[in-house]
């Protein structure tokens, strides 16, 4: 082979390469693994392990409003604050890179979008935000629970079916 014809064989392995590289990243960044539901939500195919952290997690969320609540009515911003740093950013890094990875792009965005509102709330609740403040910021990360129940649901275990 010439040189350019081994110049113009890279290239096109590069080539090949590149549009490789940017179809994984569509597929596990944008696309995620779904399916369509039966109504109009689209269902996050899950292994039964990942479904059943994802559902933990959700009910740890119902559990840290309570606490929040529970804060709130008794004056107790440590205590608000505490709960929601618990389920800020920093634990959206529980989930594995391969769970995360079949997670749709709007899913991620909803999800940080919570995640990150826990974490203003307790660094505002911290600062000494009025009660009104805490409850304003509250009923915005709510909204996107209700966005995320609207959109999406996870593929049930085969046992479950
Ligand atoms: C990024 C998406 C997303 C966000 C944000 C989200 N959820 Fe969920 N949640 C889900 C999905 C998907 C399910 C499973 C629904 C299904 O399969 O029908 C679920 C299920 C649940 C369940 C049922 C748990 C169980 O054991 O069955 C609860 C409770 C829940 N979510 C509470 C919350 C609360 C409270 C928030 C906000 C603080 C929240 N979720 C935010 C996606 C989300």
């Amino acid at each position: 082979m010439t040189q350019q014809g081994k110049l113009r064989a890279s290239l096109v392995v590069i080539a090949l390469l590149v549009v490789a590289l940017v179809a994984l990243v569509v597929k596990f960044v944008v696309v995620g693994s779904t399916l369509p539901a039966q109504d109009a939500r689209v269902v996050v195919a899950l292994e039964p392990g990942e479904r059943a952290l994802m559902l933990r997690e959700m009910r740890g969320f119902v559990a840290g409003l309570q606490r929040i609540t529970d804060g709130l009515a008794r004056g107790d911003a440590k205590e608000v604050s505490a709960a929601a740093r618990a389920m800020g950013t920093a634990a959206a890094h529980d989930a594995p890179v391969t769970m995360f990875a079949k997670l749709p792009l709007e899913f991620k965005r909803l999800a940080f979008g919570v995640h990150g509102g826990f974490d203003r709330l307790a660094a505002d609740a911290a600062g000494g935000a009025s009660r009104e403040q805490t409850l304003g910021e509250l009923s915005s990360i709510l909204g996107g629970c209700v966005a995320c129940h609207a959109t999406f649901q996870v593929a049930a275990p085969p046992a479950a079916r």
